[in-house]
């Protein structure tokens, strides 16, 4: 249990031995689940928690409350990580009245089937506020960040903005870190899609005069906000955030491996900025995601493979793709020891995406690299920073 502000508890929860958040997303220093409780004439909580952590969240949820008793439920999203334990605090507090978008209410019944909420919620839209005495909850919707129903909530006494996932990160607070560098992992692969809808929160909360962000996961954020909304707004325009070249390559037996890394060595004697090299049959592909977001430039070298793409670069644009990646400069490397194909698969995959420059020609490789193909590789180098 932290103090937030005098009126305004932490009562989230670590989750330090999760192996996959959301089933795919390595977390190896765990993730929290946050929750706060305002404590004024009367209560509200904010949010739930994961199923993992409901007992550690209920018993903070009582200390926190020291004996009194909740008036409100403000639920903000639906997925599970945050609203599993809904029905049994419902249960527990049969006073207790959830607030959430209407859009989230009609949710309920997806998740608890048998659970009665008839008279128990009330609906909140855009601007709506809600009085707990010298606190006034006031509402903003915030659909797709990360899901339709998703609603933020700005507390005008303490001037904090409980801003659902947006602004959160992997790893659990009892691990102190950067807060970037897994923010932006988080960032490109659960919201990298919705660059956009994150842009129509940022107008948003531009308005707002906030001194604290509660976000749903990671670190509550009370200095230099300008520094996280500044990111966010980057992150969210698709633009570069850092001077730089991922190169990310597919290689079966390393022969493509080899030329990518002496590649990187190139871009990096000229001055390409930060390089990062991301073995993509290997790496936390979340992060080599993350990388391409990040850069300004990008790197891929891959393997035919049955007539097409060796696999793991497949999936690399695909999830590309999927995220909405866009607006880079983009380099190709192919490798193919009788009929190389992975070019125009590259090229094919990447036409599906917005604002892609790829600089021609794409490099061919014949199984190992050559000291004749150097030259070509020198030249991509330079084309791709030209
Ligand atoms: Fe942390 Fe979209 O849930």
């Amino acid at each position: 249990m932290k103090q937030i502000t005098r009126d305004v508890v932490y009562i989230g929860a670590d989750d330090t031995d999760l192996d996959l958040f959301e089933s795919q997303y390595i977390v190896p220093n765990g993730i929290s689940y946050n929750s706060y409780l305002i404590l004024d004439e009367r209560v509200a909580i904010m949010d739930t928690v994961d199923r993992r952590c409901g007992e550690q969240w209920f018993a903070a949820l009582e200390a926190a409350l020291g004996g009194r008793t909740p008036d409100y439920l403000v639920v903000q999203h639906m997925e599970p990580d945050h609203s599993a334990c809904i029905a049994e605090v419902m249960e527990r507090y049969p006073s207790l009245r959830l607030v959430a978008t209407e859009r989230a209410l009609r949710m309920l019944p997806l998740y608890f089937e048998t659970f009665d909420f008839e008279g128990r919620t009330q609906a909140v839209g855009e601007g709506d506020t809600l009085s707990l005495g010298a606190h006034t909850l006031q509402f903003h919707l915030a659909p797709m960040v990360h899901w339709p129903e998703v609603m933020v909530t700005y507390d005008r006494a303490d001037r904090i903005l409980f801003s659902a996932d947006a602004f959160g990160k992997f790893g659990a607070l009892s691990h102190d870190e950067d807060w970037a560098c897994e923010a932006r992992r988080y960032y490109f692969n659960i919201c990298g899609k919705y660059g956009n809808q994150v842009q129509a929160l940022l107008k948003k909360a531009s308005k707002l005069d906030i001194a604290t962000i509660c976000p749903l996961h990671g670190p509550v954020l009370s200095e230099n906000l300008g520094y996280y909304i500044g990111l966010y707004d980057t992150w969210s325009r698709y633009e570069a955030e850092t001077e730089g070249v991922l190169v990310a390559y597919a290689s079966i037996h390393g022969g493509t491996a080899e030329a990518a890394e002496m590649l990187a060595g190139m871009l990096d004697a000229k001055g390409a900025g930060k390089i990062a090299v991301a073995d993509l049959s290997r790496c936390d592909m979340a992060e080599a995601i993350e990388d391409a977001f990040r850069m300004n430039r990008l790197v891929l070298a891959a393997a035919s493979y049955d007539g097409g793409l060796f696999p793991p670069m497949v999936d690399f644009l695909h999830h590309l793709q999927s995220k909405g990646f866009r607006n880079r400069r983009v380099a190709l490397v192919e490798n193919g020891s009788w009929a190389p194909s992975a070019g125009r698969e590259m090229t094919a995959m990447l036409e599906k995406m917005k604002d892609i420059d790829c600089v021609t020609p794409v490099v061919t490789l014949r199984g190992r690299m050559k000291q004749s193909d150097l030259g070509a590789l020198e030249a991509l180098a330079d084309a791709l920073l030209a």
